[in-house]
């Protein structure tokens, strides 16, 4: 059996289709039948991939290399709840927490459908007991702020949903939610800033329950309640997966929501760590919407074949960019002020899934992983780094767009201000494939630059908020699958926090003699000037 896929015959194909040398953009989007081949319509989004370096020739290379590398079992067995997630030991079942009510979802032989959806019925009761003011703090005054304490996973997927739906309509009365993640004091002077003790609710976020800024940063928070409330039964509940820890913390089970360890940091904004923020500033019905949306996502992930399947083209389509062509990076483009985070969730969900060096046994891998993911709204983004992705480097471009805004307004011109935002997104991806001669070198565009195009139906609203988040974590499995790596540990994380410890001993002692000449002067020098 192969267990690096570059030894593999369909791998092969690939590198041998591109170096028969690719024909520029300009040429291979004048053939529209080929366009017409690289469109995908499903989920109420159109995904355009015309712009890509390859033709449906090499898209059929690519489904072969997936349908090779086991692509379907092993979403099979992510959706059976089996253990694929093998250096730890566990399920990667993230897709239970948004399964329709009363559908089994077994893991381990356990269905894990009970909890979730008792926790849901306990974030719609708690949610509405604070937001209608019949949930008091301890001085007998409605709370009407939450500061959600978590970083990583619990806390970038809660923050993008927060922004995301600021604008929705839909939404009635709306919660003050703040995030507090960094344990830089700043972050925490920052985010109480206005803030009551008297009238806050603080949300512990942590899966585990140890990581070390949000404890920190959870018993600063508990210490500034308890300045001005006699006792924080009220005024503090938990997120996790360990009861035990968050009972030693002084939250009561009653206070916790729990989820099962088989969800990953960085794929369980649709568990409680989404949903609990999500239902509190905004109300129950955007999660149920929201994850509605994603589980409509899983279906066609689960269900469509490959060649019509949104999560298993784009992510083929990500691989193929950075493994073939050697494009390391990949820029995320949302033309909508609303997914302001979208980038910075994604980063995480990407990079801490799928930059790995070995195969899923431990064979180092002769090629890299991961894609470096950066990005900004546009037009923001236009008039910053968008210079770089026209004339200096090639990156790999994401353009994410919705058909209708949630607060259009009649501009100066005869077109709205969100047709004047479209005309940026349609016209973007073809200055960049297309480009543009000049007899002056500075003015030219060598274009040939892949992107492609997310249009989606809608509006931003939960429901299609819950698809788009459920379509690029099914992106990033769908590439570890072929790549054949673990995208579901993150040990390399690990050794810096070992090492921040080692470095917490020597400032309480103020001895640097262990360290190398380097960090010792550093860190001497810290302790010197530090007031
Ligand atoms: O950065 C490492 C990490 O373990 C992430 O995977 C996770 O999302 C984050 O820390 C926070 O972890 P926890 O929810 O356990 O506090």
């Amino acid at each position: 059996m192969v267990v690096v896929v570059s030894e593999s015959p369909e791998y092969k194909a690939i590198e041998a289709w591109v170096a028969k040398g690719i024909p520029h953009l300009r040429e291979l989007l004048g053939s529209p039948e080929r366009n017409a081949e690289l469109r995908l319509e499903a989920e109420g989004m159109v995904m355009d991939y015309a712009r890509q370096r390859l033709t449906p020739e090499t898209m059929g290379l690519l489904f072969a290399l997936a349908r090779a590398t086991g692509v379907e079992a092993k979403r099979d067995a992510m959706f059976g709840g089996v253990k694929i997630n093998e250096t730890e030991g566990r399920a990667v079942y993230h897709v239970a927490l948004r399964a329709a009510k009363g559908e089994p979802m077994l893991a381990d032989g356990v269905d894990q459908e009970p909890l979730v959806q008792s926790t849901l019925e306990k974030i719609a009761t708690f949610s509405e007991a604070v937001r209608s003011g019949s949930w008091v703090g301890a001085t007998g005054k409605p709370l009407t702020s939450i500061l959600a304490i978590g970083i990583g996973g619990s806390y970038l997927g809660p923050e993008f949903l927060y922004e995301a739906l600021k604008a929705y309509p839909k939404i009635g009365k709306k919660l003050d939610l703040r995030f507090l993640a960094n344990v830089d004091p700043v972050d925490f002077a920052r985010q109480t800033v206005g803030l009551d003790p008297e009238t806050t609710l603080a949300v512990v976020v942590s899966k585990s329950f140890t990581t070390a800024e949000t404890m920190m940063n959870a018993n600063v928070v508990k210490r500034w309640l308890l300045e001005k409330v006699p006792e924080i039964s009220k005024h503090v509940v938990a997120v996790s997966t360990q009861l035990d820890l968050t009972t030693k913390f002084g939250i009561s089970e009653a206070n916790v929501f729990p989820f099962g360890d088989y969800v990953g940091g960085r794929f369980s904004v649709h568990s409680p760590v989404g949903m609990l923020p999500l239902a509190l500033a905004y109300g129950y019905d955007a999660c149920a919407e929201f994850l509605a949306g994603a589980r409509s996502m899983d279906r066609h992930f689960m269900t469509a074949p490959l060649e019509s399947n949104l999560p298993v083209v784009l992510g083929l389509l990500g691989l193929y960019n950075s493994t073939f062509l050697g494009y390391a990076c990949k820029a995320l483009l949302p033309y909508s002020q609303a997914l302001v985070r979208f980038a910075a969730h994604v980063q995480q969900l990407d990079c801490e899934s799928n930059g790995k060096s070995v195969a899923m046994d431990g064979t180092p891998l002769p090629f890299e992983t991961g894609e470096i993911v950066f990005g900004e709204p546009g037009t923001n983004g236009q008039h910053s780094f968008y210079q770089l992705l026209h004339q200096g480097r090639v990156v790999p471009c994401e353009f994410v767009a919705f058909a209708s805004s949630n607060a259009d307004v009649a501009g100066i011109k005869p077109i709205s201000n969100h047709d004047e935002l479209m005309c940026n997104f349609f016209a973007q991806p073809d200055a960049l494939a297309c480009g543009q001669d000049d007899p002056d070198p500075h003015k030219r565009f060598p274009g040939n630059r892949p992107s492609l195009s997310i249009l989606v139906r809608d509006q931003v609203s939960p429901f299609t908020m819950g698809q788009l988040l459920a379509l690029y974590e099914h992106r990033v499995a769908v590439q570890g699958f072929v790549w054949g790596i673990n995208s579901f540990d993150q040990w390399g994380v690990q050794l810096g926090k070992v090492l921040a410890k080692q470095v917490a001993k020597a400032i309480e002692s103020k001895d640097t003699s262990a360290f190398n000449s380097s960090t010792k002067a550093l860190l001497d020098t810290y302790l010197k000037n530090k007031k």
